[in-house]
């Protein structure tokens, strides 16, 4: 298997080539990757001798380079991974959510076409459902409600991906997860933010009341769910991926600062997020009843273990936090 990864030097992205040269020792990845802010070779140090993988630098809206490459490596599936991903930077700068998610897919979908690839996987999020009141679940006929720019790029995206399936046949799967954490989470995002500020001794910016709701996926169990969904999705199936670990914002701040020990005097709460969605929740039973898909992580034993991973990388974070993010936190938080 010759596999197409778009956006494989991001958080979720790199740990998917990781799986997959692991898991998947008989499959070759190109990895395909703009390297925009959010985009980090460090985040693949150890692979890049592997025979089986190569990168590529590029956009997802370039469509010679990418009829090249599926051509030159004889592409059987794409999974796209490639996106901006941040709901704040949506909100300050729509634009390029708009270039990357929904026209960079539409090439994609494309190149996918024209050359009568197998398989074309859509990593999409459950953000594209909106909000939740206080109970109830996503399922896979939740109708789509984005809120922001982001979210609502990412619906675009997938109905092109499902208007490939209906017009031309194409084998397509959507998958829709919650909230990932674990090695190499950018530290715009909470849970990185909370930790690496935290042991900065800076302030713990939380979103207005601090009760909303996010659910916690460990981004590995993420990868494995992908992973089945490639070999396994039945042709224009939507896949929900979630482990049932729903935590207030409260929650997950106050429990990073009792792991490492620092002042709760350190949480600040600031204005809330635009449009902020309440609750998100994601019900799993389909993939885990047609695919057999079950998190392995609990939620304890992996931000224990994501704790331990930023403590024992902290020049990864830190070479992050010193260079250009730091005008993209003065003006989202107003400090350094
Ligand atoms: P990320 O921001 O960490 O990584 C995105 C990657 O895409 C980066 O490496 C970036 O350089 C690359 N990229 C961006 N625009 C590109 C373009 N035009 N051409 C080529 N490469 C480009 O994001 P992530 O958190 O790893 O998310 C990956 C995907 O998973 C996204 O599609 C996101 O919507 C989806 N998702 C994320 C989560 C989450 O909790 N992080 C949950 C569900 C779904
Ligand atoms: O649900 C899946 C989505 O999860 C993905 O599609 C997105 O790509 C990913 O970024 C993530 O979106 P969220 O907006 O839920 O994640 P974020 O880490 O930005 O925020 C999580 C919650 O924490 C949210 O309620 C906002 C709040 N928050 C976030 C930041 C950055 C704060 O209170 N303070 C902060 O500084």
């Amino acid at each position: 298997m010759n596999l197409l990864v778009t956006g494989g030097a991001g958080f979720i992205g790199s740990n998917f080539v990781r799986h997959t040269l692991t898991e998947n020792p008989d499959y070759k990845v190109i990895n395909f990757d703009l390297l925009t802010y959010a985009g980090n070779l460090e985040n693949l140090r150890d692979v890049e001798s592997n025979p089986n993988y190569t990168f590529v630098k590029g956009n997802i809206t370039n469509r010679e380079l990418l009829d090249y490459l599926v051509k030159k490596h004889d592409v059987n599936v794409i999974v796209n991974f490639a996106a901006e991903s941040h709901v704040d930077r949506s909100i300050t700068n729509p634009d390029v959510f708009i270039t990357s998610n929904v026209q960079g897919t539409q090439f994609l979908l494309n190149v996918a076409k024209d050359n009568n690839i197998d398989k074309f996987v859509q990593v999409s999020t459950d953000e594209v459902y909106g909000s939740l009141g206080e109970t109830g679940y996503f399922t896979e006929t939740t109708p789509l409600n984005p809120n922001s720019p982001y979210s609502a790029s990412k619906a675009g995206a997938d109905m092109l991906v499902q208007s490939y399936f209906e017009t031309f046949g194409m084998n397509v799967n959507i998958t829709r997860c919650s909230n990932n954490y674990g090695p190499y989470h950018f530290p715009e995002k909470l849970i990185p933010l909370m930790i690496s500020n935290a042991m900065e001794g800076k302030e713990l910016p939380v979103y207005g009341d601090g009760k909303n709701v996010r659910d916690w996926l460990h981004v590995k169990d993420h990868c494995a769910a992908i992973d089945l969904v490639i070999k396994s999705g039945r042709a224009g199936e939507i896949y929900n991926v979630g482990g049932h670990n729903e935590r207030t914002n409260n929650e997950i701040v106050e429990l990073i600062v009792e792991k490492l020990g620092v002042s709760r005097e350190l949480i600040k709460y600031v204005a809330d997020r635009l449009g902020h969605d309440r609750r998100y929740a994601i019900d799993p039973t389909k993939l885990t009843d047609e695919l057999g898909w079950n998190p392995k992580y609990t939620f304890d034993t992996g931000i224990e273990e994501t704790i331990q991973w930023y403590i024992d990388n902290q020049e990864w974070w830190k070479n992050i936090k010193s260079g250009e993010y730091q005008n993209y936190y003065t003006k989202q938080y107003g400090e350094k």
